[in-house]
């Protein structure tokens, strides 16, 4: 006889983590249930809830570990990571909620990050899209996917500022800017979680990886961090700030330590800062084995300690490590650890499971059905391939005998395509794409073929990726001589930009260079197509090649986006989410760095620069071309003056001056010019991406509110502080043409 009874819970309350956005009265609601469930479990059920298992593949799918039954069935699991199908899920749960004492369902999640089965481009080039609505419906597609398949939380989306190109896992992020990021970590919530977490396809997000991870030192992954309060606060926290704020029902700790305390024990950040001044009430998720991993950090003693330790700061649920469910059930018997830490993270867990509804109907996501008519659906697919078309940057596109070179024409008799990642489907489909079928998958070769049937396409590989094997290079050579034009597909294969995946050299691996350099070398009129995770350093391109298309990797329509914009069916509006190097010395770079008391100055010696190579990036954060041109006008300014409470209009006409069809993005940046403490050069306050007919103006608003002017001074209040600040709207953080200036006075 169970000792908990079949429930039949009250509607569960709507709305996500963010308290403010639940009714007090469905709060109250939800809590005494959540108590009532409480009430009935032993401490190894409570522990239960809060371990997750891994789950592993098998030639049917993936499946819940060896003896993963038997631990459903004891209560001693709480969720799975990397179990889906939406038949063997409902079986899982069957057994949670018919055969377990406590009767708890659980929740089966993954890493949904770019997509589930219709891949979309990762998350950088996405990013590089600065279409907030394309991303959060590219999410709410994944989730959709995801849920049908039974799946009810995405560890998605990563957040991380990623100022140093080495880093592997920049490909994972929104990049360097925190603005961009805040929007892009908003717009992905919005897309996982949809309007209700009861929503049989809706899945929770994750913000992660809480915080600072990618402040990773060298930029090798895992490594320390030491980043002061301020900067913590204005680059690292307001992605997680806008997805708690968006309704995150999670957030993941980071692995790396913060000035002396590893993330997975950093109570004040955890249950002080997110949980206390942030008022954010969701679970938080270790981070694999990150539990653990507070052994070699060199704070705990042991796996107890190390439970211990994680508990108390605000971890919620131990994943994979197996440790909260090992050894906490001794360490609260002999006291060394309050049972009500235990109560107050199931708690968490619980509402988690409330909100989604599934004490209602623990079978509300997995559906056969709806898994077969959503799963690469048409609408889907074609989603996809218009977020991979906006996520493509031209990087240059310069004239040869007068024209540009891209677009290339449709009528080409003989085109050559060369280099190894032209027909590298699964490189495609970027990192991080678990649930992904490779055949899904369109190469940017099988897209060119596609889209001209009646050019003859030859295609040579000509050297590898990374190895330094250049036998392939003539072969390649003589392809490309008997061509009308080359597209030369270069960069990184996915598994070079990825977790654990960093890099000492930003230049394009193996003999690529020495590839490009040939066939350049036979005058034939050359394209360089991007695959890549990470900004590379490519100075030899950007001064020898016309036209460079950085593409990405982007998802299961990548081929047929590429191709799009090769022949000028759809005209590139992306713009760069990171800086690009023209040196892997000049690593971190970032666009709003402040200014130092000795501004680099070519004309002067004891500035801040290098000898060897210039100071600036190759290509700036905001930078992108287009098949046409856009003028902008001075922005005009809704008043010169205003209080430290009020807000300014920035208004600009943009105007389409070429002869096709484009997208611009428009970038607002700000710049205050004295302040208490030191401000960045400049900051983006706004954006927009919009579409002009040749000929069209269009005019943009932006509004600066007081936050927008806001820095956190010497004593660490946010303020708006009286004086001067200068405004620009335009094409790229580089662009400083037509400044405009406001006061804020007292
Ligand atoms: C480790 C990664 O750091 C994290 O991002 C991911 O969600 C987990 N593994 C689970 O796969």
């Amino acid at each position: 006889m169970p000792a908990c009874s079949p429930r039949t819970p009250p509607p569960p309350a709507t709305g996500t983590g963010a308290p403010s956005s639940e009714p007090a009265a469905r709060d109250a609601t939800m809590e005494q249930f959540v108590d009532s469930v409480l009430a009935k479990l032993t401490l190894e059920e409570k522990l239960g809830q809060l371990a997750q298992y891994r789950g592993r593949g098998t030639p049917t799918g993936p499946q819940v570990p060896e003896g993963g039954e038997a631990e459903i069935r004891a209560g001693r699991v709480g969720s799975f990571l990397g179990v889906h199908g939406a038949a063997y899920t409902h079986k899982m749960q069957r057994i949670a909620v018919e055969e377990s004492r406590a009767r708890i369902p659980l929740l089966f999640a993954e890493d949904v990050i770019h997509g589930f089965r219709t891949v979309f481009p990762v998350p950088l080039a996405e990013a590089a899209s600065w279409d907030v609505a394309g991303v959060e419906r590219a999410a709410r597609v994944a989730a959709t996917e995801a849920a049908a398949a039974g799946l009810h939380w995405t560890f998605a989306p990563m957040v991380d500022i990623a100022r140093d190109a080495r880093w592997g896992r920049i490909v994972e992020g929104a990049g360097e800017d925190p603005y961009l990021g805040a929007a892009m970590a908003a717009a992905n919530v919005r897309g996982f979680q949809g309007r209700d977490l009861r929503d049989p396809l809706a899945i929770m997000a994750t913000a992660k990886h809480f915080v600072a991870y990618g402040a990773a030192e060298a930029g090798r992954d895992y490594n320390t961090t030491d980043v002061s309060e301020r900067t913590l606060r204005e680059v690292y926290l307001p992605p997680f700030k806008a997805a708690v704020d968006a309704g995150a029902a999670s957030v993941m700790a980071a692995f790396n330590e913060l000035s002396g305390v590893p993330m997975h024990a950093n109570g004040a950040l955890i249950n002080g800062l997110l949980r206390r001044e942030w008022g954010w009430n969701g679970v938080l998720v270790s981070d694999y084995t990150g539990v653990m991993e507070l052994m070699p950090h060199g704070i705990a003693a042991d796996r107890a300690q190390a439970g211990i330790l994680a508990l108390t700061a605000g971890v919620d649920i131990d994943m994979v490590s197996g440790i909260y469910v090992a050894e906490l059930p001794a360490a609260v018997r002999a006291g060394q650890v309050m049972e009500s830490a235990v109560d107050e993270a199931v708690r968490r867990v619980l509402r988690a499971k409330y909100r989604l509804g599934l004490f209602e109907d623990p079978f509300r996501r997995g559906d056969s059905y709806r898994e077969a008519q959503l799963t690469l659906s048409a609408p889907h697919i074609a989603e996809a391939r218009a977020l991979a078309r906006k996520s493509i940057v031209l990087l240059k596109n310069a004239p040869r005998a007068g024209t540009p070179v891209l677009p290339l024409r449709k009528d080409l008799r003989t085109l050559a395509v060369i280099g190894p990642l032209a027909q590298d489907r699964a490189s495609a489909l970027g990192s991080w794409a678990v649930s992904a079928h490779e055949e899904d998958a369109v190469s940017v070769l099988d897209g060119i073929r596609q889209a001209v049937p009646d050019t003859k396409v030859v295609f040579a590989a000509g050297a590898p990726v990374e190895d330094p094997d250049g036998s392939g290079i003539a072969n390649a050579v003589r392809v490309a001589r008997g061509a009308d034009a080359a597209v030369v597909v270069l960069g990184e294969h996915r598994d070079m930009s990825a977790e654990a995946r960093n890099r000492t050299s930003l230049d394009l691996p193996g003999v690529q260079l020495q590839l490009l350099k040939a066939i350049h070398a036979t005058g034939v009129p050359l394209v360089v197509v991007l695959m890549n995770g990470r900004p590379l350093s490519i100075p030899w391109l950007d001064e020898n090649v016309l036209a460079i298309l950085e593409t990405w990797y982007l998802g299961v329509q990548m081929g047929p986006a590429v191709a799009d914009v090769l022949f000028g069916d759809y005209n590139p509006g992306g713009k760069l989410p990171v800086s690009f190097p023209r040196t892997v010395g000049q690593e971190p770079l970032y666009y709003n760095h402040k200014n130092t008391g000795r501004p680099p100055s070519d004309a002067e010696r004891y500035t801040s620069k290098y000898i060897d190579v210039p100071w600036t990036p190759l290509y700036p954060f905001g930078h992108g071309l287009s098949y046409t041109t856009f003028a902008y006008s001075v922005p005009r300014l809704s008043a010169t003056r205003i209080g430290t409470t009020g807000s300014i209009m920035v208004q600009t006409d943009v105007t389409n001056t070429g002869t096709v069809a484009g997208d611009e993005v428009v970038q607002l940046y700000v710049r205050d010019e004295v302040a208490s403490v030191t401000r960045p050069v400049r900051e983006l306050r706004g954006f927009e991406r919009i579409t002009l007919e040749p000929g069209q103006s269009r005019t943009v608003s932006f509004t600066l509110e007081p936050d927008d002017l806001a820095f956190f001074d010497q004593r660490m209040q946010r303020v708006v502080e009286p004086g001067f600040f200068t405004v620009w709207v335009g094409a790229s953080s580089a662009d400083d043409e037509r400044p405009a200036r406001f006061e804020v006075t007292r």
